[in-house]
């Protein structure tokens, strides 16, 4: 059977340098405050468990899982909430922490639901910006890396469940185009 082909986009070393100048971004933009981080599971998870480590701040974190359903017809995607969150938000500095900002459609929702919480601010940081694939606009605070219209795996972002705890960031060649099934057993990193 043929695996998928995985291209190398970025590093274990890239990725920690690059979050740590995001965390400390936002430890110079918070200082003296306590914002709330919210985790956008699943993908989020690796880089939100690297992030809150760099941040010399007390900060409070929490976990809101999302999903993306793709209807048929362009414009029919809506997405859900599965998990909400467990404290509420009013009055405080909020971070969203995503994975991947792709559509917008996600980022997008959830800037709306928090913003009717009433947080004193509300911000969106992504690790990842995919804009060739973007529907709806939404303003990126804290931007990681800019990438190609791509399928993005490892450091939290999967294909099927695998890849995830991959530590560095690999690009697959189009699955949707390719008829290749997802390996039972992904190749190894290099
Ligand atoms: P949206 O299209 O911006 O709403 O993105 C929805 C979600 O799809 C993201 O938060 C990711 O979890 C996932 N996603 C989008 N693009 C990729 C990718 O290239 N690799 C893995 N997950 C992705
Ligand atoms: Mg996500």
């Amino acid at each position: 059977m043929q695996e998928p082909q995985l291209t190398p986009l970025f590093s274990p070393d890239e990725i920690a340098s690059k979050v740590r100048e995001i965390g400390a971004e936002i430890a110079r933009d918070f200082q003296g405050q306590e914002p709330v981080l919210i985790c956008v599971l699943q993908g989020a998870f690796v880089f939100f468990a690297d992030l809150v480590r760099e941040l010399s701040l007390p900060v409070h974190c929490d976990f809101i899982q999302a999903s993306l359903y793709e209807g048929g017809v362009e414009g029919s995607e809506r997405v859900e909430i599965v998990r909400d969150l467990g404290s509420e938000i009013g009055g405080r500095p909020v971070i969203i922490v995503e994975d991947i900002v792709d559509s917008g459609r996600t980022a997008r929702t959830l800037l709306d639901r928090f913003a009717a919480r009433n947080p004193k601010e509300l911000h969106l940081c992504s690790l990842l910006d995919k804009p060739l694939r973007r529907k709806i606009e939404v303003p990126i605070r804290y931007r990681g890396f800019v990438v190609p219209d791509r399928f993005i795996v490892g450091y939290g972002l999967d294909l099927g469940g695998y890849y995830r705890n991959r530590p560095g960031l690999w690009s697959l060649d189009d699955p949707t185009t390719s008829d290749r099934p997802v390996p039972a057993h992904p190749p190894p990193p290099r």
